[in-house]
Protein backbone atom coordinates (compact mmCIF):
# COMPACT_ATOMS: atom_id res chain seq x y z
CA UNK A 1 0.00 0.00 0.00
CA UNK A 2 2.71 1.98 0.08
CA UNK A 3 2.32 5.34 -2.42
CA UNK A 4 5.55 6.78 -4.47
CA UNK A 5 6.34 9.82 -3.13
CA UNK A 6 4.61 12.75 -5.10
CA UNK A 7 7.20 15.99 -5.90
CA UNK A 8 6.45 18.64 -3.02
CA UNK A 9 7.91 21.04 -5.85
CA UNK A 10 4.76 21.18 -7.64
CA UNK A 11 2.28 23.87 -7.35
CA UNK A 12 0.27 22.01 -4.65
CA UNK A 13 3.28 21.75 -2.94
CA UNK A 14 3.13 19.77 0.61
CA UNK A 15 -0.48 18.76 -0.18
CA UNK A 16 0.49 16.91 -3.29
CA UNK A 17 2.59 14.82 -0.80
CA UNK A 18 0.84 14.54 2.31
CA UNK A 19 -2.66 13.98 1.15
CA UNK A 20 -1.78 10.37 -0.23
CA UNK A 21 0.16 9.36 2.38
CA UNK A 22 -3.17 10.51 4.77
CA UNK A 23 -5.46 8.80 2.39
CA UNK A 24 -3.23 5.67 2.49
CA UNK A 25 -3.42 5.00 6.50
CA UNK A 26 -7.16 5.89 6.25
CA UNK A 27 -8.81 2.86 5.96
CA UNK A 28 -6.53 0.87 8.18
CA UNK A 29 -8.46 -0.16 11.21
CA UNK A 30 -11.10 2.29 11.04
CA UNK A 31 -14.48 0.87 12.49
CA UNK A 32 -16.72 2.07 9.60
CA UNK A 33 -19.67 2.51 12.50
CA UNK A 34 -18.20 5.64 14.75
CA UNK A 35 -15.40 6.16 12.07
CA UNK A 36 -13.01 5.87 14.93
CA UNK A 37 -9.87 3.61 14.70
CA UNK A 38 -8.70 0.63 16.45
CA UNK A 39 -5.16 -0.14 15.84
CA UNK A 40 -3.54 -1.75 19.15
CA UNK A 41 -0.65 -2.73 19.08
CA UNK A 42 1.03 -6.18 17.32
CA UNK A 43 -2.23 -6.59 15.62
CA UNK A 44 -2.85 -7.16 12.02
CA UNK A 45 -3.53 -3.39 11.98
CA UNK A 46 -0.36 -2.46 13.38
CA UNK A 47 2.01 -5.02 11.48
CA UNK A 48 -0.67 -3.21 8.08
CA UNK A 49 1.16 0.55 9.54
CA UNK A 50 4.23 -0.87 10.30
CA UNK A 51 4.68 -2.22 6.91
CA UNK A 52 3.50 1.34 5.21
CA UNK A 53 5.88 2.62 7.47
CA UNK A 54 8.30 0.58 6.20
CA UNK A 55 7.89 1.32 2.46
CA UNK A 56 7.71 5.06 2.71
CA UNK A 57 11.00 4.74 4.33
CA UNK A 58 12.28 3.09 1.49
CA UNK A 59 10.35 4.93 -1.09
CA UNK A 60 12.64 7.96 0.59
CA UNK A 61 16.01 6.09 0.54
CA UNK A 62 15.68 6.37 4.13
CA UNK A 63 17.90 3.35 6.02
CA UNK A 64 15.34 1.43 8.47
CA UNK A 65 16.68 0.24 11.60
CA UNK A 66 14.43 -1.33 14.36
CA UNK A 67 14.98 -0.87 17.97
CA UNK A 68 15.50 -4.10 20.28
CA UNK A 69 11.87 -3.07 21.32
CA UNK A 70 10.12 -2.79 17.61
CA UNK A 71 9.94 0.75 17.58
CA UNK A 72 10.83 1.85 13.41
CA UNK A 73 13.68 4.32 13.29
CA UNK A 74 14.33 5.66 9.11
CA UNK A 75 17.40 7.38 8.72
CA UNK A 76 18.56 10.24 5.98
CA UNK A 77 22.11 9.66 6.98
CA UNK A 78 24.49 7.63 9.59
CA UNK A 79 23.38 8.36 12.84
CA UNK A 80 26.14 5.70 14.46
CA UNK A 81 28.83 7.85 12.49
CA UNK A 82 27.18 11.04 14.40
CA UNK A 83 26.85 9.39 17.76
CA UNK A 84 30.72 8.39 17.61
CA UNK A 85 31.04 12.32 17.29
CA UNK A 86 28.96 12.95 20.34
CA UNK A 87 26.68 14.66 18.15
CA UNK A 88 23.51 12.21 17.61
CA UNK A 89 20.70 12.66 14.95
CA UNK A 90 18.14 15.04 14.95
CA UNK A 91 14.53 12.88 15.23
CA UNK A 92 11.20 13.28 14.89
CA UNK A 93 8.17 11.26 14.74
CA UNK A 94 5.20 9.78 16.85
CA UNK A 95 3.28 7.28 16.90
CA UNK A 96 1.05 5.03 14.48
CA UNK A 97 -1.22 3.11 17.26
CA UNK A 98 -4.63 4.13 18.54
CA UNK A 99 -7.03 4.36 21.66
CA UNK A 100 -10.48 2.47 21.25
CA UNK A 101 -11.83 4.60 18.81
CA UNK A 102 -9.36 7.42 18.42
CA UNK A 103 -9.29 10.06 16.11
CA UNK A 104 -7.26 9.76 12.57
CA UNK A 105 -4.46 12.57 14.28
CA UNK A 106 -3.28 11.83 17.14
CA UNK A 107 0.28 9.92 16.06
CA UNK A 108 0.02 9.92 12.38
CA UNK A 109 -0.08 13.39 11.81
CA UNK A 110 3.60 13.21 14.00
CA UNK A 111 4.33 10.50 11.63
CA UNK A 112 2.86 11.75 7.87
CA UNK A 113 4.48 15.16 8.64
CA UNK A 114 7.63 13.97 9.39
CA UNK A 115 7.62 11.92 6.03
CA UNK A 116 6.40 15.04 4.26
CA UNK A 117 9.47 17.41 5.82
CA UNK A 118 12.02 15.11 4.83
CA UNK A 119 10.86 15.47 1.42
CA UNK A 120 10.93 19.35 1.08
CA UNK A 121 13.73 19.11 2.97
CA UNK A 122 15.61 16.68 -0.03
CA UNK A 123 13.49 19.00 -2.61
CA UNK A 124 15.75 21.66 -1.14
CA UNK A 125 18.70 19.85 -0.85
CA UNK A 126 18.09 19.62 -4.68
CA UNK A 127 17.30 23.07 -5.42
CA UNK A 128 19.66 24.81 -3.32
CA UNK A 129 22.51 22.35 -2.19
CA UNK A 130 21.80 22.68 0.89
CA UNK A 131 22.69 19.45 2.87
CA UNK A 132 22.16 18.34 6.72
CA UNK A 133 25.56 18.26 8.78
CA UNK A 134 23.74 16.11 11.26
CA UNK A 135 21.86 12.92 10.34
CA UNK A 136 17.65 13.33 10.19
CA UNK A 137 15.28 10.31 11.33
CA UNK A 138 12.16 9.66 11.61
CA UNK A 139 10.24 7.18 14.11
CA UNK A 140 7.35 5.23 14.52
CA UNK A 141 7.15 4.68 18.55
CA UNK A 142 5.50 1.01 18.74
CA UNK A 143 2.65 0.95 21.30
CA UNK A 144 2.12 4.62 22.77
CA UNK A 145 -1.64 4.52 23.60
CA UNK A 146 -1.15 1.34 25.40
CA UNK A 147 -4.43 0.53 24.08
CA UNK A 148 -4.06 -2.98 24.57
CA UNK A 149 -1.57 -3.61 27.15
CA UNK A 150 -2.05 -0.68 29.44
CA UNK A 151 1.01 0.44 29.70
CA UNK A 152 1.34 3.98 27.72
CA UNK A 153 4.55 4.73 25.59
CA UNK A 154 5.51 1.11 26.18
CA UNK A 155 8.12 1.14 23.17
CA UNK A 156 10.07 4.61 24.65
CA UNK A 157 9.18 3.58 28.37
CA UNK A 158 11.28 -0.13 27.44
CA UNK A 159 14.53 1.37 25.58
CA UNK A 160 15.03 3.86 28.20
CA UNK A 161 15.04 1.66 31.14
CA UNK A 162 11.50 3.31 32.40
CA UNK A 163 9.70 -0.17 32.02
CA UNK A 164 11.60 -3.23 32.98
CA UNK A 165 11.24 -5.83 30.19
CA UNK A 166 10.02 -8.97 32.78
CA UNK A 167 6.92 -6.22 33.43
CA UNK A 168 6.09 -5.61 30.39
CA UNK A 169 6.22 -9.32 29.20
CA UNK A 170 3.61 -10.16 31.41
CA UNK A 171 1.14 -7.62 30.71
CA UNK A 172 -2.10 -9.06 29.47
CA UNK A 173 -4.31 -7.93 27.07
CA UNK A 174 -8.60 -7.86 27.57
CA UNK A 175 -8.33 -11.38 26.26
CA UNK A 176 -5.66 -12.95 28.55
CA UNK A 177 -3.04 -12.98 25.71
CA UNK A 178 0.59 -11.79 27.21
CA UNK A 179 2.73 -9.42 25.38
CA UNK A 180 5.38 -12.06 25.16
CA UNK A 181 2.61 -14.32 23.64
CA UNK A 182 1.54 -11.18 21.12
CA UNK A 183 5.36 -11.09 20.11
CA UNK A 184 5.33 -14.39 19.37
CA UNK A 185 2.84 -13.79 17.36
CA UNK A 186 3.84 -11.14 15.43
CA UNK A 187 6.93 -13.13 14.31
CA UNK A 188 9.22 -11.22 16.90
CA UNK A 189 11.31 -12.67 19.80
CA UNK A 190 10.07 -11.65 23.23
CA UNK A 191 13.60 -12.03 24.59
CA UNK A 192 14.88 -9.26 22.75
CA UNK A 193 13.24 -6.67 25.00
CA UNK A 194 15.03 -4.77 26.70
CA UNK A 195 16.78 -1.61 27.63
CA UNK A 196 18.75 0.00 24.13
CA UNK A 197 21.05 2.56 24.78
CA UNK A 198 22.65 2.47 21.40
CA UNK A 199 18.86 3.41 19.30
CA UNK A 200 19.40 6.07 22.02
CA UNK A 201 22.48 7.44 21.53
CA UNK A 202 21.89 7.99 18.25
CA UNK A 203 18.75 10.47 19.39
CA UNK A 204 20.77 13.79 19.40
CA UNK A 205 17.65 15.48 20.14
CA UNK A 206 13.69 14.65 19.59
CA UNK A 207 10.94 17.05 17.77
CA UNK A 208 7.15 15.04 18.35
CA UNK A 209 4.77 17.12 16.29
CA UNK A 210 1.16 16.19 17.44
CA UNK A 211 -1.82 17.49 16.91
CA UNK A 212 -2.93 19.60 19.53
CA UNK A 213 -5.64 17.31 22.13
CA UNK A 214 -7.44 20.41 23.61
CA UNK A 215 -8.80 23.95 22.92
CA UNK A 216 -5.42 25.65 23.74
CA UNK A 217 -4.49 27.14 20.36
CA UNK A 218 -8.35 26.83 18.68
CA UNK A 219 -8.90 30.60 19.28
CA UNK A 220 -5.53 31.40 18.73
CA UNK A 221 -4.56 33.29 15.52
CA UNK A 222 -1.12 30.52 14.89
CA UNK A 223 -1.45 26.81 13.89
CA UNK A 224 1.40 25.51 15.14
CA UNK A 225 2.81 25.95 19.35
CA UNK A 226 5.80 25.04 21.02
CA UNK A 227 5.30 22.51 23.55
CA UNK A 228 7.07 22.70 26.80
CA UNK A 229 6.05 20.39 29.41
CA UNK A 230 3.86 17.34 30.34
CA UNK A 231 1.69 17.08 33.67
CA UNK A 232 3.00 14.08 35.84
CA UNK A 233 0.44 11.35 35.32
CA UNK A 234 -0.31 7.72 35.88
CA UNK A 235 -1.92 4.18 35.57
CA UNK A 236 -3.12 2.43 38.38
CA UNK A 237 -5.26 -0.78 38.21
CA UNK A 238 -8.03 -1.88 41.34
CA UNK A 239 -8.99 -5.12 41.54
CA UNK A 240 -11.96 -5.87 43.34
CA UNK A 241 -13.34 -9.13 44.73
CA UNK A 242 -16.88 -10.67 45.37
CA UNK A 243 -18.74 -13.85 44.29
CA UNK A 244 -21.12 -14.85 41.89
CA UNK A 245 -24.29 -15.99 42.55
CA UNK A 246 -27.81 -16.15 41.50
CA UNK A 247 -29.19 -12.13 40.84
CA UNK A 248 -32.91 -13.61 41.27
CA UNK A 249 -32.66 -15.65 44.73
CA UNK A 250 -29.39 -14.00 46.52
CA UNK A 251 -30.38 -11.73 49.41
CA UNK A 252 -29.31 -8.43 49.84
CA UNK A 253 -27.76 -9.09 53.04
CA UNK A 254 -25.96 -12.15 51.48
CA UNK A 255 -24.32 -10.98 48.38
CA UNK A 256 -20.69 -10.24 48.06
CA UNK A 257 -21.00 -8.00 45.07
CA UNK A 258 -17.73 -6.36 43.88
CA UNK A 259 -19.64 -3.51 41.82
CA UNK A 260 -20.13 -1.63 44.78
CA UNK A 261 -16.56 -1.06 46.21
CA UNK A 262 -15.85 -0.35 42.30
CA UNK A 263 -19.13 2.22 41.98
CA UNK A 264 -17.80 3.64 45.36
CA UNK A 265 -13.97 4.01 43.76
CA UNK A 266 -15.27 5.76 40.90
CA UNK A 267 -17.26 7.88 42.84
CA UNK A 268 -14.14 9.15 45.21
CA UNK A 269 -11.85 9.63 41.87
CA UNK A 270 -14.66 12.57 40.95
CA UNK A 271 -14.77 13.89 44.22
CA UNK A 272 -10.92 13.47 45.12
CA UNK A 273 -10.11 15.14 41.65
CA UNK A 274 -12.52 17.65 42.36
CA UNK A 275 -11.15 18.27 45.82
CA UNK A 276 -7.21 18.61 44.92
CA UNK A 277 -7.71 20.09 41.65
CA UNK A 278 -7.01 17.16 39.11
CA UNK A 279 -8.22 15.26 36.54
CA UNK A 280 -9.29 11.26 37.66
CA UNK A 281 -11.01 9.41 35.10
CA UNK A 282 -12.02 5.17 35.04
CA UNK A 283 -12.63 4.57 31.55
CA UNK A 284 -12.10 1.31 30.88
CA UNK A 285 -13.98 -1.66 33.41
CA UNK A 286 -14.19 -5.10 33.36
CA UNK A 287 -16.58 -7.31 34.78
CA UNK A 288 -16.71 -11.03 35.87
CA UNK A 289 -18.23 -13.17 35.16
CA UNK A 290 -20.60 -10.31 33.13
CA UNK A 291 -23.77 -11.59 33.25
CA UNK A 292 -27.14 -9.71 33.60
CA UNK A 293 -28.26 -11.87 36.33
CA UNK A 294 -25.08 -12.82 38.09
CA UNK A 295 -23.44 -10.82 40.71
CA UNK A 296 -20.20 -9.67 39.51
CA UNK A 297 -17.44 -12.23 41.43
CA UNK A 298 -14.66 -9.60 40.25
CA UNK A 299 -14.54 -5.88 38.79
CA UNK A 300 -11.34 -4.36 37.57
CA UNK A 301 -11.41 -0.79 36.50
CA UNK A 302 -8.42 1.14 35.76
CA UNK A 303 -7.89 5.00 37.10
CA UNK A 304 -5.38 7.34 34.88
CA UNK A 305 -4.45 10.52 37.53
CA UNK A 306 -3.29 13.52 36.12
CA UNK A 307 -2.84 17.48 37.24
CA UNK A 308 -0.39 20.06 37.10
CA UNK A 309 1.18 18.83 40.35
CA UNK A 310 2.41 15.96 40.90
CA UNK A 311 1.86 16.03 45.11
CA UNK A 312 -1.70 16.70 43.94
CA UNK A 313 -2.38 13.86 41.79
CA UNK A 314 -0.71 11.61 44.49
CA UNK A 315 -3.16 12.98 47.01
CA UNK A 316 -6.08 12.32 44.51
CA UNK A 317 -4.59 8.38 43.76
CA UNK A 318 -4.21 7.59 47.71
CA UNK A 319 -7.96 8.66 48.53
CA UNK A 320 -9.19 6.18 45.91
CA UNK A 321 -6.74 3.66 46.95
CA UNK A 322 -7.83 3.81 50.51
CA UNK A 323 -11.60 3.57 49.20
CA UNK A 324 -10.41 0.97 47.07
CA UNK A 325 -8.66 -0.96 49.72
CA UNK A 326 -11.90 -0.43 52.12
CA UNK A 327 -13.90 -2.63 49.74
CA UNK A 328 -11.12 -5.36 49.84
CA UNK A 329 -9.11 -4.35 46.50
CA UNK A 330 -5.58 -4.47 45.17
CA UNK A 331 -3.85 -1.79 43.69
CA UNK A 332 -1.50 -1.72 41.18
CA UNK A 333 0.36 1.16 39.80
CA UNK A 334 0.99 -0.04 36.39
CA UNK A 335 2.80 3.49 35.68
CA UNK A 336 4.22 6.87 37.04
CA UNK A 337 5.20 9.29 34.59
CA UNK A 338 6.47 12.33 36.88
CA UNK A 339 6.37 15.91 35.95
CA UNK A 340 8.50 16.58 32.17
CA UNK A 341 9.94 19.86 31.30
CA UNK A 342 11.10 19.66 27.82
CA UNK A 343 14.92 20.90 26.87
CA UNK A 344 14.29 24.97 27.65
CA UNK A 345 16.94 26.12 24.91
CA UNK A 346 15.65 23.17 22.17
CA UNK A 347 11.75 25.13 22.99
CA UNK A 348 13.41 28.45 22.76
CA UNK A 349 15.19 27.56 19.70
CA UNK A 350 11.70 25.98 18.09
CA UNK A 351 10.01 29.53 18.98
CA UNK A 352 12.88 31.48 17.56
CA UNK A 353 12.51 29.49 14.31
CA UNK A 354 8.74 29.25 13.88
CA UNK A 355 8.70 33.34 14.96
CA UNK A 356 11.36 34.02 12.06
CA UNK A 357 8.95 32.17 9.61
CA UNK A 358 5.78 34.13 10.40
CA UNK A 359 4.63 37.73 9.94
CA UNK A 360 6.38 39.97 12.55
CA UNK A 361 9.84 37.54 12.10
CA UNK A 362 10.35 37.71 15.74
CA UNK A 363 9.41 34.36 18.32
CA UNK A 364 7.04 36.71 20.22
CA UNK A 365 3.45 35.39 19.81
CA UNK A 366 4.40 32.26 19.01
CA UNK A 367 2.28 29.83 21.62
CA UNK A 368 4.21 27.98 24.26
CA UNK A 369 1.79 24.76 25.50
CA UNK A 370 1.96 22.53 28.58
CA UNK A 371 0.01 19.57 28.12
CA UNK A 372 -1.73 16.84 30.14
CA UNK A 373 -1.40 14.09 27.17
CA UNK A 374 1.32 11.96 27.99
CA UNK A 375 3.78 11.01 24.61
CA UNK A 376 7.23 9.94 23.85
CA UNK A 377 8.95 12.76 23.45
CA UNK A 378 8.32 13.16 27.46
CA UNK A 379 9.57 9.97 28.14
CA UNK A 380 13.02 10.21 26.61
CA UNK A 381 13.00 13.59 28.02
CA UNK A 382 12.76 12.06 31.72
CA UNK A 383 15.56 10.07 29.92
CA UNK A 384 17.70 12.75 29.39
CA UNK A 385 17.57 13.25 25.40
CA UNK A 386 16.93 16.83 24.63
CA UNK A 387 13.20 16.82 23.12
CA UNK A 388 10.29 18.90 22.50
CA UNK A 389 7.20 19.06 20.69
CA UNK A 390 4.78 21.05 18.42
CA UNK A 391 1.77 21.11 18.41
CA UNK A 392 -0.85 21.79 15.46
CA UNK A 393 -4.60 23.76 16.12
CA UNK A 394 -7.01 21.58 16.83
CA UNK A 395 -10.60 23.15 15.82
CA UNK A 396 -12.52 20.88 17.99
CA UNK A 397 -10.32 20.47 21.01
CA UNK A 398 -11.59 17.01 21.29
CA UNK A 399 -9.14 14.03 20.99
CA UNK A 400 -9.27 10.45 21.75
CA UNK A 401 -12.74 10.67 19.86
CA UNK A 402 -13.49 10.48 15.97
CA UNK A 403 -13.97 14.26 16.95
CA UNK A 404 -10.17 14.40 17.16
CA UNK A 405 -9.46 17.16 13.53
CA UNK A 406 -6.96 19.23 12.25
CA UNK A 407 -7.72 21.65 9.48
CA UNK A 408 -5.90 20.69 6.25
CA UNK A 409 -4.12 24.32 5.94
CA UNK A 410 -3.16 23.46 9.68
CA UNK A 411 -1.43 20.11 8.38
CA UNK A 412 0.40 22.05 5.75
CA UNK A 413 1.97 24.73 8.26
CA UNK A 414 2.40 22.02 10.78
CA UNK A 415 4.67 20.13 8.16
CA UNK A 416 6.56 23.37 7.00
CA UNK A 417 7.18 24.37 10.52
CA UNK A 418 8.77 21.23 11.10
CA UNK A 419 10.76 21.01 7.92
CA UNK A 420 11.87 24.69 8.80
CA UNK A 421 12.69 23.33 12.74
CA UNK A 422 14.88 19.91 11.19
CA UNK A 423 16.41 22.25 8.81
CA UNK A 424 17.76 24.87 11.74
CA UNK A 425 18.72 21.71 13.72
CA UNK A 426 20.77 19.56 11.26
CA UNK A 427 22.79 22.49 10.26
CA UNK A 428 24.58 22.94 7.09
CA UNK A 429 26.76 20.51 5.59
CA UNK A 430 29.52 20.22 3.49
C1 LIG B 1 -1.83 9.45 25.53
O1 LIG B 1 -2.40 9.94 24.58
C2 LIG B 1 -2.25 9.80 26.87
O2 LIG B 1 -2.10 10.97 27.23
O3 LIG B 1 -2.81 8.95 27.55
MN1 LIG C 1 -3.24 9.63 22.56
MN1 LIG D 1 -0.28 10.67 20.68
Amino acid sequence: MAHRPGTVDSPRGVANVFDPLWSALEPVGRDPRTGGYRRFAWTREDHTLREWFAAEAAARGLDLVEDRVGNQWAWWGDPDAAAERGLGGVVTGSHLDSVPDGGAFDGPLGVVSALVAIDLLRAAAAREGWQPARPIGVVNFADEEGARFGVACAGSRLITGALAASKALALTDADGTSLAEALRRAGRDPHALGPDPQALRRVGCFVELHVEQGRALADLDHPVAVGTGIWPHGRWRLDFPGEANHAGTTRLADRHDAMLGYAAAVLTARAAAERHGCLATIGKVAVQPGGVNAIPSGVTGWLDARGADEAAVRATVDQVRDEALRAGATVTEESWTPTTAFDADLARRLRGTLGAAGPKGRPDGIPVLGTGAGHDAGILANAGVSAAMLFVRNPTGVSHSPREWAEPDDCRAGVRALAAVLRDLAGEGA
